[in-house]
């Protein structure tokens, strides 16, 4: 996580890099700082906490100079304090950081040996020591920063200022993504192409083991063994503007009315409405000769790829083992002939799932990837990518493209239903109407709001909640607790519906909600029968159903929220609406950062 920008100017910088570290926000928002190059010294503003603080700071005590590099973090080593807030000095060398340093214990006790003194607790520091002891041993710049680079052990990226050279930047990439921005007399560095987008649009994206020099007149790129490489100079598409609310209090509910209207779009892309089919969009997997696809993916995108996981089984009779990347990627399991791989994020910088990602793209298998940001790591190392038409998603809390990745799997189901024989063109048929009624369906659950904040209201006042379902709504129940979990702080679980009296029934009393999830379908009465051991045992209910659902439940003294009907297939879509609608207004009620979470980033770059 942590966004860092680097910019080579003509004017001065601080406010331009403070706009860069704006657009990077979302990658974290413990600190932030800026520093710059006046009159051949570092200067720096720091401020703990989101990045208003730093502007308020820049607009106390303004910094000159024309080349600077600023930092927006997500702390790993060390408190969200000022102390520990990037840009790290030592001497005349300042850097900012993204990853971990992982041999930095041993790296602060050689450099401590030295006479090096440590002002903080980051992991970071010790880049900015090892850079200067080698410009004390009498370097140039950039040959020090090349020896340091080689000590370090770990994930970064990096970029390094110079105090004596106000014409110098040097960045590095292993692991965490890092692009250099060209401009008219002027360079850029930054996490993402969308960082730069103000400046420019021509970019070329660094790969890991990759150091580059930059200086005004352009960039030298070299691999780690100080050979100069060529990488490809391409045109971002990347949006200058940041984007607003509109008349949403907060992202995330902008975002959640936003579904209608990008799952429209998402599904267009691979469905043809018109005649009931399967659009033949380009796709790096063969379902047809493949006897195993894994899917791997981290938090909801995870969740997203478990109820995929169903769908494909169900109805592609395609057998799918799914996990969590940050399991995936060291239980060195075999991958079997003959199968593919199937990765799914938002950010596409999530650094489990590219570990996992390269795992399998190691064992010779082909690779796809449900992305959100068609520019990014995971997106540009996949064979081919199905991409999720969400537009920007800014909410910490994933909502627009948790649906849209989940009508991708839809689509998918079908495609791969239909190239393995499993469904007929009227099954697919079917299957394709079905998912054609899902922005309306969608419009008619937000109807719903009112009902839903009445009631998250009073779960605002709770401190555990549980949620259970069956089937694709047990994924969905995991997805409800987590959602209400990472912005309400209330600590939620999901749980299938079947497995409550394994063991968590055991905590069912008058005070805990449980928010049962339960479309009437073919299972409808196995939940039910699940939720009555809850009201036997004095638990207080909230049933997510439709009418008929309603009417089938003897039970009185429960909350209800009723859903439209929805065809089974389709449901999880549709109803992740209310949970992420719960989530919100609980949040809301409680008056926590929606958008920004405690702990949180957007795009988690370190494992
Ligand atoms: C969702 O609300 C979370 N903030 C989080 O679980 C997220 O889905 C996860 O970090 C994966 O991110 P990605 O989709 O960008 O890979």
């Amino acid at each position: 996580m942590c966004g860092i920008v680097g910019i080579l100017g003509s004017a001065p910088v601080a406010p331009l890099i403070v706009d860069a570290l704006k657009r990077l926000e979302y990658r974290g928002y413990d600190s932030a700082g800026v520093a710059t190059i006046e009159n051949g010294h570092l200067d720096r503003r720091r401020a703990e906490g989101k990045l208003r603080n730093l502007e308020q700071c820049l607009q106390n005590a303004p910094l000159a100079g024309t080349i600077g590099i600023g930092h927006t973090r997500w702390a790993t080593h060390g408190v969200p304090n000022e102390t520990n807030a990037h840009p790290h000095f030592s001497g005349d060398v300042a850097v900012v950081h993204n990853g971990i340093i992982e041999n930095f214990v041993e790296l602060r006790d050689e450099l401590a040996a030295d006479g090096y003194e440590f002002q903080t607790q980051t992991d970071t520091e010790v880049v900015a020591h090892l850079v200067a002891r080698e410009l004390k041993k009498g370097q140039p710049p950039e040959q020090a920063a090349f020896a340091a680079l080689k000590r370090l052990k770990g994930a970064f990226a990096l970029a390094i200022m110079f105090g004596r050279d106000d014409d110098l930047i040097i960045g590095a990439r292993n692991g965490p993504p890092l692009a250099v921005g060209y401009g008219e007399g002027e360079m850029f560095l930054g996490s993402d192409a969308i960082a730069l987008a103000p400046f420019t649009d021509a970019i070329t994206y660094l790969e890991d083991g990759d150091w580059v020099v930059l200086r005004r007149s352009g960039a030298h790129i070299y691999n780690m063994e100080g050979e100069p490489v060529e990488r490809p100079r391409q045109q971002s598409s990347a949006t200058a503007f940041l984007v607003d609310k509109g008349n949403h209090r907060h992202f995330m509910e902008k975002e959640i009315h936003e579904q209608p209207e990008v799952i429209s779009h998402t599904l267009a892309n691979y469905l043809d409405f018109a005649t009931g089919g399967v659009k033949l969009f380009e796709t790096p997997i063969d379902f047809a000769k493949i006897d195993r696809l894994y899917i791997s993916a981290c938090g909801t995108a995870y969740l997203a790829g478990l109820i995929g996981k169903y769908w494909l089984e169900r109805y592609a009779r395609l057998p799918v083992d799914i996990d969590i990347a940050s399991e995936f990627r060291y239980r060195e399991l075999p991958i079997v002939p003959n199968s593919a791989a199937l990765f799914v994020s938002q950010s596409g910088e999530t650094a489990d799932t590219l570990a996992s990602l390269r795992y399998c793209k190691n064992a010779g298998i082909p690779i796809a990837a449900i992305v959100n940001v068609r520019d990014s790591t995971i997106a540009r190392e996949s064979n081919g990518i199905f991409p999720t038409l969400a537009g920007p998603e800014i909410g910490v809390a994933s909502t627009k493209a948790f649906t849209c990745q989940l009508s991708i799997f839809a689509s998918l189901a079908i495609r791969a239903g239909l190239d393995r024989g499993t469904l007929t063109r009227e099954d697919a048929a079917a299957m394709v109407r079905s998912l054609s009624e899902v922005p309306g369906l969608i419009r008619d659950a937000l109807k719903l709001e009112s009902r839903i904040e009445a009631i998250a209201r009073k779960l605002s006042e709770v401190r555990h909640v549980l949620y259970l379902g069956r089937d694709t709504n047990y994924p969905l129940a995991l997805e409800g607790a987590l959602k209400l979990k990472e912005i309400s702080y209330i600590h939620a679980e999901g749980y299938a519906a079947g497995e409550l009296k394994h063991g968590p029934i055991a905590l069912i009393d008058k005070h805990m909600p449980v928010i049962v999830l339960a479309p009437s379908d073919r299972i409808f009465e196995k939940t039910v029968s699940n939720m009555q051991e809850v009201a036997a045992r004095g638990g207080r209910i909230i049933l997510i159903t439709d009418e008929e659902g309603a009417s089938r439940t003897s039970l009185d003294n429960i909350e209800t929220i009723i859903m439209p009907k929805v065809p089974e297939f389709v449901a999880p879509i549709v109803y992740a609406l209310p949970i992420q609608l719960l989530a919100y207004h609980t949040a809301v009620a409680m008056g926590t950062d929606v958008d920004q979470p405690r702990n949180l980033a957007k795009s988690v770059t370190v494992e």
